[in-house]
């Protein structure tokens, strides 16, 4: 497995990661089955994947209790990104709160759920308006000082914002969605977001030697083979909220990723491995964190750090994504 080195860590991290979202089950990921999960997890370790992000929101519970179960044993052989600050009721209605009373509640439920004493890499998930950034620093702080997290980072927070919770305490990473398709997102899911990830995060990242997780690193399964263009999500499924993968902007990317798929083909790869390359090849980013429900998902991605693009193979890639520049930079 290619090691990328996080400077404000001090850590290596598997260029190749894994993303949790979909270990939440079948109530937030169509298909999704918890042996098979936790036995995809176990195939990731073997294979050399160490950082496994997750967040207590994925499943309400449920992924942080999949992940601690299939670490078992082996916990302190891999590097821990959970989250903090998007509570749920008994509706599963979603908040964002950042509020320090909150965190010093969720960050008992997170070791509890995963059996962990510690967590690496604490993200905050989104921004929380109605809380002063330095608030929730300060119930962070008090986290690491009390060994129950060992670093800070940041999910979809903009620069600035990261840049007022620097004054309060070191941050070592950040979290945004970036893909093959999203260089400069604006929106996720309909949600708008205050940053433009390639424009603007990427570059702060590496002048401060932070990690970079780039999330939705395969478009959700749009830039795989398996997708269809008749793929359904069930309403429970959390992808049938993304626009993109659905009614008429669907047919806009779908018709870019036949664009890709066939330029895989040319060169003997699949389209996973593709979008997982573009992202390992730069060296802003960290570690790639796909989903993966099955056993030959994960195999297939963790293999993707096996090779790297010739010049020519970047050159004719780029060529096909500045064609549709418009598109990948909204
Ligand atoms: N911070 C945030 O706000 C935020 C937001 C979103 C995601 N994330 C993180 O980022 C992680 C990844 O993003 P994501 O879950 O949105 O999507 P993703 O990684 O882009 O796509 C994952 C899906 O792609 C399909 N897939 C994966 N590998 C495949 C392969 N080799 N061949 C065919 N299909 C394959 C699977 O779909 P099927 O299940 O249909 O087979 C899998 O569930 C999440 O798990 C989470 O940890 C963070």
């Amino acid at each position: 497995m290619k090691m990328k080195l996080v400077p404000a860590l001090g850590l290596e991290l598997s260029a190749v990661g894994f993303g949790c979202w979909a270990a939440g089950g079948s109530i937030v990921w169509n298909g999704a089955d918890d042996a098979m999960t936790i036995r995809t997890i176990q195939r990731g370790m073997d294979l050399g994947i160490n950082f496994f992000d997750v967040a207590p929101v994925y499943g309400f519970g449920h992924a942080e209790i999949t992940l601690g179960r299939a670490l078992g044993n082996r916990r302190s052989q891999v590097i821990i990104g959970s989250k903090c600050g998007l509570r749920w009721d008994d509706a599963h209605t979603i908040v964002n709160n950042l509020r320090p009373e909150s965190i010093r509640q969720e960050i008992d439920e997170s070791l509890r759920r995963l059996q962990t004493d510690y967590i690496d890499i604490y993200q905050m998930h989104w921004p929380d308006p109605a809380t002063p950034i330095g608030e929730s620093m300060g119930a962070l702080r008090e986290l690491q000082a009390a060994g129950k997290i060992r670093h800070i980072g940041v999910s979809n927070f903009s620069r600035e914002l990261a840049d007022e919770a620097r004054g309060y305490g070191a941050i070592v990473s950040h979290q945004g969605l970036y893909n093959l398709l999203e260089h400069n997102p604006t929106h996720y899911h309909n949600i708008p977001l205050t940053y433009r990830t390639k424009d603007e995060i990427l570059p702060h990242c590496q002048e401060l030697g932070l990690a970079f997780f780039p999330y939705s690193p395969l478009f959700q399964g749009l830039l795989t083979e398996q997708f269809k263009a008749t793929n359904q999500f069930d309403s429970q499924d959390v992808r049938s909220a993304n626009p993109k993968l659905n009614g008429a902007l669907f047919q806009v990317y779908y018709a870019i990723r036949a664009e890709l798929l066939a330029f895989a083909q040319r060169i003997g790869k699949t389209l996973a491995q593709v979008a997982i390359n573009w992202l390992i090849d730069q060296p802003a980013v960290t570690s790639v964190i796909c989903g993966a429900q099955t056993l030959a998902q994960v195999e297939e991605n963790a293999a993707s750090a096996s090779w790297s693009f010739t010049s020519e193979m970047r050159a004719e890639l780029e060529q096909i994504l500045q064609a549709h520049a418009d598109v990948v930079n909204s």
